[in-house]
């Protein structure tokens, strides 16, 4: 398969046979990650003490960076060393990257004792059981194209939730003139890149954006609409603070619930930091299709790949797989990380009104074609054509280079990157 074709394949046959981890041996499981931030800490619990109960120990390998490259950079050094971890948190195109190297193990027995392949959507199946073999256990779905929003500013400026770009702009040109700052944006590539996810969408529409980022479409990638796209986002500058460079997704979560800022453009793992600071949907904060978004969702899905381990250590690797598949965990973990379960048998009835919004939403994109990879977060290109358009986007969004030139750029990188 072309399109996975990946530098890990080339890690050489000495490391794979190395890759046989001991630090999960000694009933204890190994967990890269990168849920750092006050929300994700609390999710992540839920499964440390779902293992605990059954005697399972955690070796806590958090690599802090949102969206994960710093992460996946340090699994990267450690599989070519032939000392994986037990698990890591992986998205999408990643995943296959490491089940093409050969590095991941086979959980066929236990997907089957299960039932997985009943309750998995195949839009999740394609990345974590590539040719056939699990390799990997969903523990959530995702939305990307959210606007998460101060209801107290809202309401003072006799704001109504915006549905397409012009009534975003009258909002945010009221907010600014009211002198608070329209929108709290973290200057991180990933960060930028996952706006620009609904930028194509809300712009174009669900075939533009599949024609742009999920086949790759020259003729899209250089159209007027791409133009119109990043014009979009230089727009959206206008309401930036001057603090924006490398601030952290959750730190400008953290302004929108403070008052600082009335909305941020993130996936709802940012509901998870408003939910951790005891904040409750529409009474403290709105949740929002991106405007000019609704009907359709870019997704993604964190799971847990699991590496080839020694026979000791097996056991407790399939217990984690388990306890990851076990409806009433995602049930418990979704409710607090802000996603909606990867299993599709999961009641969303305990779900807060932003939870129950998504759940019900994805089923209805899905089922009208319109659930779409997030580019962004490894669910549309692969990596290498990812890291393009991240270099891309961040590099137009920091400098004063024309619409015009940023697509000519973007087409060229993603021709050179595939
Ligand atoms: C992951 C989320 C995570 C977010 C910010 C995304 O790529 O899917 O689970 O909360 O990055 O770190």
């Amino acid at each position: 398969m072309e399109i996975r074709k990946t530098t890990l394949a080339m890690v050489s046959a000495a490391a794979l046979m190395l890759a046989t981890s001991t630090a999960s041996a000694a009933g204890k499981v190994e967990v890269i990650h990168w849920w750092t931030s006050g929300g994700e800490a609390a999710a992540l619990n839920v499964l440390k003490k779902n293992l605990e109960k059954q005697g399972i120990g955690w070796m806590d390998g958090a690599v802090a960076g949102g969206g994960g490259d710093q992460a996946r950079t340090v699994v990267k050094a450690r599989v070519a060393a032939g000392n994986p971890p037990t698990t890591m948190q992986q998205l999408g195109f990643a995943i296959l990257d490491f089940a093409d190297g050969g590095f991941l193990a086979n959980l066929n027995d236990l997907a089957a004792k299960e039932g997985w392949d009943k309750v998995v959507p195949n839009a999740l199946k394609r990345f974590m059981k590539p040719d056939g073999v699990w390799v990997a256990a969903p523990v959530n779905v995702h939305t990307t194209n959210w606007v998460w929003a101060n209801k107290a500013i809202f309401d003072k400026l006799g704001i109504a939730q915006p549905t397409n770009w012009d009534e975003f702009v009258a909002a945010a040109d009221k907010i600014k003139a009211a002198g608070i700052t329209p929108i709290a944006w973290g200057g991180q590539a990933w960060q930028e890149a996952t706006v620009v996810d609904a930028l194509v969408n809300s712009t174009g529409g669900t075939d533009f954006y599949k024609k742009a980022f999920v086949d790759m479409d020259q003729a899209a990638l250089s159209s007027k609409t791409m133009v119109e796209v990043f014009q979009r986002l230089r727009k959206l500058k206008s309401y930036v603070d001057p603090n924006y460079p490398n601030r952290d997704w959750n730190l400008a979560t953290a302004m929108v619930i403070n008052g600082e800022a009335a909305m941020q453009m993130m996936g709802d793992w940012a509901k998870g930091e408003f939910i951790a600071a005891k904040k409750v949907p529409n009474k403290d904060f709105l949740c929002f299709r991106f405007p000019g978004t609704a009907g359709s969702v870019t997704f993604n899905s964190d799971a847990f790949a699991m590496f080839k381990v020694g026979d000791d250590a097996k056991g407790n690797q399939a217990a984690l797989a388990s306890a990851i598949m076990e409806p009433g965990f995602q049930a418990a973990f979704n409710i607090v990380k802000g996603s909606a379960p990867a299993r599709m048998d999961v009641s969303g009835k305990d779900f807060d009104a932003c939870g129950q919004k998504a759940i019900k939403q994805l089923a209805e994109a899905a089922n009208a074609d319109k659930m779409m990879g997030s580019m962004a977060h490894g669910h549309a290109v692969p990596e290498a054509v990812k890291g393009a358009i991240y270099d891309v986007v961040t590099n137009y969004f920091s400098s004063d280079q024309s619409a015009e030139e940023a697509v000519k750029k973007l087409a060229e990188a993603v021709a050179l990157a595939q």
